[in-house]
């Protein structure tokens, strides 16, 4: 086989695994889940599901990601040849790939709100649902963004792991940060801010259904970057000496912490603004907000100009650190499988990408306002990979590492050989065997028959 790329660091292990984790999920999708759901009440239950499920999750990707240095789909073979459990590995790159498809149209569509916000057209108080609307559904503008981003994804990719990915997310990740730590301190200045706060904080649990805790396991396996091949994939890149328990405890922090600081950026802004309300749906961050900025810093425009561009550059560089680790389990899986040079392999997915995406986003132009099963084309895409396919991942990957590996494998991968005392083996064992499995299958039960 080809010579395997490594990381280099152990920092650089956990930023890239952390920006795989920190993405439109956290900065996008959490706030309308949170808004959609209730808010607070939403967050624990979100909480929990990073607890007992997530991270026990995560670190079995991690196992079997390691423990073959492998690409997703080899991985399964390696480890239980011949068969059905296969299945856990083409899920995982083909889902890869097709929630890539629609996460390069999302990602386009940040480029071009940083390009627009920085060149100062977003503000003037103008329609912005029409505008949205008008970006979305242009036959060429959403789709030329698109494949500019996805260029900038490309040449990352073929720089290979350390000089890529390690490198690029060592410098993208410490600048989120810093944007967002920047960001919310600014939030502390809006009228909105204690309201906004409060809506974050104060759970109303009348509002919990079946339904709401489906969708905050669906959100956690999505912020996380779960039951696709992505962390699997990086794993396969980890150093005999990465602590595999500590990398996901602190990918989960991390990832977790920006999820919940997003809140605290974005809702303050949103009631700070009569009338408009938090749960808007999947438009908040595209329509809602440069409406917002607007009105909340309507005495001092510089200022809600700065913001609203460090916050669109904040929401592009969380993609693009996804999108990465979204790329590399389906080129991995080529140029290892397939025999091409990884240079090829990544162009393969790069183009194929590209015109799907292209597909999905004219889709949207001509069919928009047409509803399947009520919902449009771009929420069923979302509704099926994280609703129904990432927990079914997620119930394989628990079921193959609690009860189809050996135990002794495991348990030499989470103590590097023997060498690392981890006190919560038998818990993690417990958890991946037991809990995840079954809350996941309640909860899908509830969610599908119990309507
Ligand atoms: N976690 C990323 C986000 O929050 C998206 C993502 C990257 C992802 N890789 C994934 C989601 C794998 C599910 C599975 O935006």
């Amino acid at each position: 086989m080809a010579h395997r790329g490594n990381f280099g660091s152990k920092l650089g292990v956990v930023l890239a695994a952390a920006g795989s984790a920190v993405g439109l999920g956290n900065v996008w999708r959490f706030p309308t889940e949170v808004g959609n759901n209730g808010g607070a009440a939403f967050i624990l239950i979100y909480l929990a599901c990073v607890f007992f499920i997530g991270i026990p999750v995560m670190v079995s990707e991690f196992v079997i990601g390691r423990s073959t240095h492998a690409n997703t789909i080899t991985v399964f073979r390696k480890l239980a040849p011949h068969t059905w459990w296969r299945i856990g590995g083409i899920e995982g790159v083909f889902v890869a790939f097709f929630i890539f498809c629609y996460y390069i149209i999302v990602s386009g569509w940040t480029l071009h709100y940083t390009v627009a916000s920085f060149a100062n057209q977003l503000s003037a108080d103008k329609d912005y649902k029409a505008y949205f609307q008008h970006f979305v559904s242009s036959p060429w503008e959403p789709v030329v963004y698109a494949v500019v981003f996805m260029l900038m994804v490309h040449i990352i990719i073929v720089r290979g792991v350390q000089n890529g990915i390690e490198k690029f997310s060592k410098l993208m990740m410490p600048m989120l940060l810093l944007i967002i730590g920047v960001l919310v301190v600014c939030s502390f200045s809006m009228s909105g801010f204690t309201e906004g706060v409060t809506f974050l904080l104060r759970p109303d649990f009348s509002k919990v259904t079946p339904s709401i805790v489906l969708s905050a396991v669906g959100q956690a396996f999505y912020s996380l970057s779960l039951a696709m091949g992505c962390l699997c994939t990086y794993a396969s890149y980890f150093g005999p000496n990465t602590n595999l328990m500590k990398t996901a405890m602190s990918v989960s922090l991390i990832d977790t912490c920006v999820a919940v600081l997003c809140g605290f950026i974005i809702f303050p802004a949103v009631f700070s603004v009569p009338g408009v309300e938090a749960n808007e749906g999947p438009g908040l961050v595209f329509i809602t907000l440069p409406h917002v900025f607007n009105i909340a810093f309507h005495n001092v425009p510089i200022i809600g100009y700065l913001f609203s561009g460090l916050f669109y550059v904040l929401l592009l560089l969380s993609a693009l650190t996804s999108a990465m680790s979204l790329h590399e389990p389906v080129t991995a899986y080529i140029h290892e499988e397939w025999h091409l040079s990884r240079k090829l392999a990544a162009w393969l997915v790069t183009v194929g990408c590209i015109l799907l995406g292209v597909a999905c986003s004219l889709s949207m132009g001509v069919w928009n306002g047409y509803q399947i099963g009520g919902m449009c084309l771009f929420d069923l895409f979302d509704f099926v990979s994280a609703k129904i396919i990432l927990p079914l991942g997620g119930i394989i990957i628990c079921l193959f590492v609690g009860w189809k590996l050996d135990r002794q494998l495991v348990y030499d991968e989470v103590t590097n050989n023997g060498t690392l005392r981890i006190r919560f083996f038998r818990l993690y064992l417990f958890l991946v065997r037991w809990v995840a499995p079954l809350a996941i299958a309640v909860i899908f039960y509830n969610e599908l028959f119990n309507k």
